[in-house]
């Protein structure tokens, strides 16, 4: 009895053992993620009060960040296929860090994400303009992914984040969208709806160029 109790205790401080070894590298990873999240994030905030000091407005209404839930992580490693591991996570995935950024207008998501890309310690890795090509849904941003270096005690690390642009609109219309994408058993017509919505992105974006227009007359006197 006793014995079997000790091989039990032993197994079970193995286990313990082994996720205690896999926690560690995962949370320095996680630590890494979220020092270059506040870096871009830090960058972003830095333009906007240069932008806004130039412009008497600031070029965005909010920021938010995110680091991915390790559920989240570990349905899209398995999703596409991927080994659920530290080194997998790091070289698979490109959205663990992610920041959103809510403009007025198109144009100042352009002069944002180029300001950004220009500083010459942001490596771009990605480029997705879903404003000049929206998605089929109508969905519309412009999405980067971007490497930017950490210093850590004794080595200098580039971590990917993705940044997310769009404007106040777009994104209420893709809290919206989000909603009927992962609804499980939504109500009503799911065709009709989304015939509704790619409308509705047409309208929007209708109504963010017209907008900026008039911002543009407004400004300029003509
Ligand atoms: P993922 O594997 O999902 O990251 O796809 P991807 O690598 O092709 O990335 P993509 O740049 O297309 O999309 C990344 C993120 O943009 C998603 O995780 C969502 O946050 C957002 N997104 C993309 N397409 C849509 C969409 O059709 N509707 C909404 N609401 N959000 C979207
Ligand atoms: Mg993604």
């Amino acid at each position: 009895m006793k014995e079997t109790e000790d091989k039990e205790t032993q197994k079970l401080l193995g286990r313990a053992s082994e996720i205690f070894e896999q926690t560690k590298p995962f949370t320095e990873l996680i630590m890494r993620y979220r020092c270059a999240m506040l870096e871009v994030k830090t960058k972003l905030d830095v333009l906007n009060t240069q932008l806004s000091l130039e412009n008497d407005r600031n070029p965005f209404e909010s920021i938010s960040c995110r680091i991915k839930k390790v559920p989240s992580i570990l349905e899209k490693l398995s999703r596409k296929g991927l080994e659920p591991s530290v080194e997998s996570i790091e070289k698979n995935l490109n959205d663990v860090a992610g920041i959103r950024v809510i403009c007025s207008f198109p144009d100042d998501i352009y002069v944002l994400a180029d300001r950004l890309c220009s500083q010459d310690d942001v490596r771009l890795v990605e480029r997705k303009d879903y404003i000049e090509n929206p998605k089929d849904n109508g969905y519309r941003s412009l999405h980067l992914i971007v490497e930017i270096p950490i210093f850590l005690m004794d080595e200098k690390k580039y971590m990917r984040v993705e940044v997310q642009f769009r404007t106040i609109a777009m994104d209420f219309w893709a809290s919206l969208e989000h909603k009927l994408k992962y609804k499980k058993d939504p109500a009503g017509d799911i065709e009709e709806i989304s015939k509704q919505l790619k409308e509705c992105a047409d309208e929007i974006s209708r109504l963010d160029f017209k907008m900026q227009e008039i911002h543009r007359k407004i400004e300029s006197g003509k």
